[in-house]
């Protein structure tokens, strides 16, 4: 798989990546290295990391053994906050880190998003590598330099952006994480596809089953997320694209919380890309055999959940709350055609209530 190489960041693939790794903690010669993980990470990918970076390449092995370190959080979003920084910064200055030390985050996105900030904010900022170990980091929370925590259940509210130095993509990763996981991920790659082009969407709805996520899928959505994001690395106008799903995803993400019931951010989604689907047939004349046709895709990973009228009314209420509104009415990103998106389209309460009857028929 080729290479993306750019001015502030660059992404291997496979082997190659450790390789980079490797060439790149011999030039740069870092006094530390820290490598962050989850306690699942720890338990499936530390081990296969390790033998690829130090066995496969014994001449860094040497350089490195006596300046590397492990520190190890809970799983789940419970670890991303600022205390949870503020103990890993206290690792890293009791440890001897210092601006020329190294953070390799060896996680989803969890982990990218912790340790991005905490290297963003350790010293005013040191270099920093991902290794993502997820679906949903590998194509997108590893990629496009957010970094964050979550402070009073408001997530990503702390953060700045800052690119890593490296993004290793190895999806043998993959060969562990949960069904849900990858399903969850999965989200993030059919909307690439739709953003991208019809040939994209055509590639991805051969998919019958997670194991035919290939390298070259993973490999597209990245480029496609990073088409995007290119011109517009703070979000003010076309990145903006990849709210598709995420409006009506967000308010039903956030509808489960505050009922108590679980959900993952990435089904939340799954539901979000059929109505905004949806949408975009009403609103900008998306061909109606498109959507039925993301809609059949979907549901054929996803089991289909169903919303009462109170559970929908709260869902549209909770619509203006989602920090990326402006102002009180909700914009939604909508497609014209497939691999045509647009941004800031004011939909009216009844086409929301009439998205739902069809996600439910
Ligand atoms: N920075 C961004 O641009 C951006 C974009 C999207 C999402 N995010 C953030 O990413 C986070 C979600 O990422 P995620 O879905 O990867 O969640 P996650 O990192 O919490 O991983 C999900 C679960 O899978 C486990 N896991 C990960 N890799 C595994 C593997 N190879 N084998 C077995 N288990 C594994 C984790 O331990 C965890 O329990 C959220 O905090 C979200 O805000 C950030």
């Amino acid at each position: 798989m080729k290479s993306i190489i750019k001015q502030k960041y660059s992404i291997f693939f496979g082997s190659l990546g450790y390789v980079k790794l490797n060439e790149l903690i011999k030039r740069k010669k870092y006094n530390k290295i820290l490598i962050l993980s989850d306690f699942n990470t720890e338990k499936y990918c530390l081990s296969h990391f390790q033998n690829q970076l130090l066995t496969t390449h014994p001449i860094v092995e040497n350089e490195i053994i006596n300046n590397l370190f492990y520190y190890s959080v809970t799983p789940g979003e419970i670890s991303k906050n600022i205390s949870e920084s503020v103990k890993i910064i206290n690792f890293l200055i009791s440890n001897g880190f210092k601006r020329n030390s190294l953070i390799i985050n060896l996680g989803g996105g969890l982990i990218t998003d912790l340790g991005g900030f905490v290297a963003s904010i350790f010293m005013r900022g040191i270099e920093f590598v991902n290794i993502s170990t997820s679906l949903l980091g590998m194509i997108d929370a590893s990629i496009g330099g957010k970094t964050g925590v979550d402070l009073n259940n408001l997530k990503n509210i702390i953060g700045s952006f800052k690119f890593a130095k490296y993004i290793l993509i190895d999806p043998l990763f993959l060969s562990t994480l949960s069904k849900r996981q990858m399903n969850s991920g999965f989200s993030e790659m059919i909307k690439h596809s739709l953003l991208d082009s019809k040939d994209h969407w055509k590639k991805i709805k051969l998919i019958s089953h997670h194991s035919n996520i290939s390298e070259e899928l993973i490999y597209d959505s990245i480029n496609t997320k990073i088409n995007i994001i290119e011109n517009d690395p703070k979000e003010s106008n076309i990145r903006k694209f990849l709210n598709f799903g995420h409006t009506l995803g967000h308010a039903i993400e956030t509808y489960y919380l505050e009922s108590n019931k679980e959900i993952l951010h990435g089904e939340a989604i799954l539901i979000g890309l059929i109505l905004e689907s949806f949408l975009s047939h009403k609103i900008l004349d998306l061909e109606l055999k498109d959507v039925l046709e993301i809609k059949d895709f979907i549901l054929k990973f996803s089991k289909k959940i169903s919303f009462s009228k109170q559970d929908i009314s709260r869902i549209i209420e909770l619509l203006k709350f989602d920090k990326k509104n402006k102002d009180e009415n909700a914009r939604f990103v909508l497609l014209k055609e497939i691999g045509k998106p647009s941004f800031d389209n004011l939909v009216e309460i009844k086409d929301i209530m009439e998205a739902f009857q069809f996600y439910d028929n």
